[in-house]
């Protein structure tokens, strides 16, 4: 007998298939039992009647509690009205296992603390898996985009021994006779030496900041995609940005656009991020937050409010360019004309999303590359091969970070980033 995926069911109508996978909820009305059923591929209505199945199967039907594990064989019929639009009339049910206990998660009302206790369970509900398809379209799109333009994929790795990004939020580990290492906040450094080596690289991999913020926005441990081109300058940065965010918001939309609308997703709002975006520099960023009453002064951080502000005049990302060099990290390229601020990019997604991607044109003379490590009080000897780089055919060049739950949690329309990344690591979560 065909085993066949429930999302595939439709191109087997009027055969007999059978279906492996789990009983999600079920209805009866005496001598008919209406199954739920979903395989990880999609969700089909199975119905056993008394009066066309054998007692033993329409017994094993009645017995079947939620999550019971079970392989049924039905032939496929047309029923506009079901989601998929067909039906299984059953014709035999092997159980696997029915579970001693009650499911726990069976009601709508769960508290999230609960639900997050339960994530290895609560994973398998319909709308968890709507969002992990929908994750798995996005990172699929943003590899598509790299390999359609001839970027090399480089790993870079997860055990550094210089700081990437800031000394503020790193995890320190002891790594034997060597002593501190770090977890990696970014694999930027390493793409630097690869894209000298490639052209133009990128990584996707996960990423580590010990920040104590307990936000709907920030996680311990996050996946980011990163991409860094010799030779390009600011500009051709933003482009690549631009280019990328609309290419994976329209295959998302063209892959999983079911996914979207079973969650409730406005992909009206979706439709229209199309390159290219609006812009403004972080000047103009601080006189729109002043007109709309903040308390900000030229040189004040863009926090978390005060981004949903800015993004909030724009139904597409805003670009927020050259901000003030010392809010930002010590890699990035001042601009000769205002050497105060640096050449960087903070794109943010509209609706309240916040930052997405961050970016950068990289200081690429080693005088001034020191001078900056020591400012920042980082230890110049760590990144000694770093600075090697500016010696051998140095070339200015450019590239970005953009998170992969923050963008997930844009796209899916999600109201926190914890429902983004299949197991969040959260300020007070790793378990499970
Ligand atoms: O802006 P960030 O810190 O940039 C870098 O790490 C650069 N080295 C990247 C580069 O130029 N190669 O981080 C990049 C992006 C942010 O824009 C945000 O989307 C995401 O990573 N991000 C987080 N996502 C979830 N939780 C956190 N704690 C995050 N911190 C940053
Ligand atoms: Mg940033």
């Amino acid at each position: 007998m065909k085993v066949v995926d429930i999302s595939d069911l439709r191109s087997h109508t009027g055969e007999e298939v059978t279906v492996r996978g789990w009983l999600r909820r079920k209805r009866s009305s005496g001598k008919i039992q209406f199954l739920f059923l979903r395989d990880g591929s999609g969700f089909v209505q199975a119905i056993a009647e008394r009066s066309s199945v054998s007692d033993g199967v329409f017994q094993n039907a009645n017995n079947l509690k939620m999550e019971s594990s079970v392989v049924v064989k039905g032939v496929v019929k047309t029923e506009e009205r079901a989601p998929g639009g067909v039906e299984l009339l059953v014709t035999d049910i092997e159980v696997v296992q029915i579970p001693e206990k009650d499911f726990p998660i069976n009601k709508p009302d769960h508290s999230i603390d609960f639900l997050m206790d339960n994530r290895h369970l609560w994973l398998r509900t319909q709308r968890q898996t709507h969002i992990l398809k929908i994750r798995h379209e996005i990172i699929k799109a943003v590899r598509e985009f790299y390999n359609d333009r001839d970027f090399v994929l480089v790993d870079t790795p997860i055990f550094t021994g210089s700081i990437g990004e800031s000394a503020g939020n790193t995890f320190e580990i002891d790594y034997f006779d060597y002593g501190k290492a770090y977890l990696a906040q970014t694999g930027q450094l390493y793409l630097e030496a690869a894209a000298m080596a490639l052209g133009k690289v990128y990584n996707l991999g996960p990423t580590f900041r010990a920040e104590k913020s307990k936000t709907r926005r920030h996680l311990i441990e996050f996946w980011m995609n990163e991409a860094e081109v010799a030779y390009y300058k600011h500009e051709d940065n933003i482009k690549l940005q631009e280019d990328l965010v609309s290419y994976v918001v329209q295959k998302t939309l063209e892959r999983a656009g079911d996914n979207l609308l079973a969650i409730g997703r406005d992909i009206g709002k979706l439709k229209k991020i199309e390159a290219p975006f609006p812009r403004m520099t972080y000047d103009e960023a601080v006189r729109l937050l002043q007109k709309k009453g903040f308390t900000i002064a030229w040189g004040d951080d863009i926090g978390a409010d005060e981004e949903t502000a800015v993004a909030s005049e724009f139904d597409k990302p805003v670009v927020v360019e050259k901000y003030p060099k010392m809010m930002k990290a010590f890699y990035m390229q001042p601009d000769p004309e205002r050497p105060e601020v640096v050449f960087c990019d903070d794109m943010l997604a509209p609706e309240g999303y916040g930052e997405i991607i961050g970016a950068s044109e990289r200081i690429y003379e080693r005088e001034l590359l020191i001078e900056r490590i020591k400012e920042y009080g980082l230890d110049v000897s760590s990144y000694d091969w770093y600075l090697e780089l500016r010696d051998y055919g140095t070339v200015p060049h450019s590239g970005f970070g953009m998170g992969i739950e923050r963008v997930v949690a844009w796209i899916a329309g999600l109201e926190h980033i914890r429902e983004a990344i299949p197991f969040a690591r959260t300020l007070y979560r790793i378990h499970p």
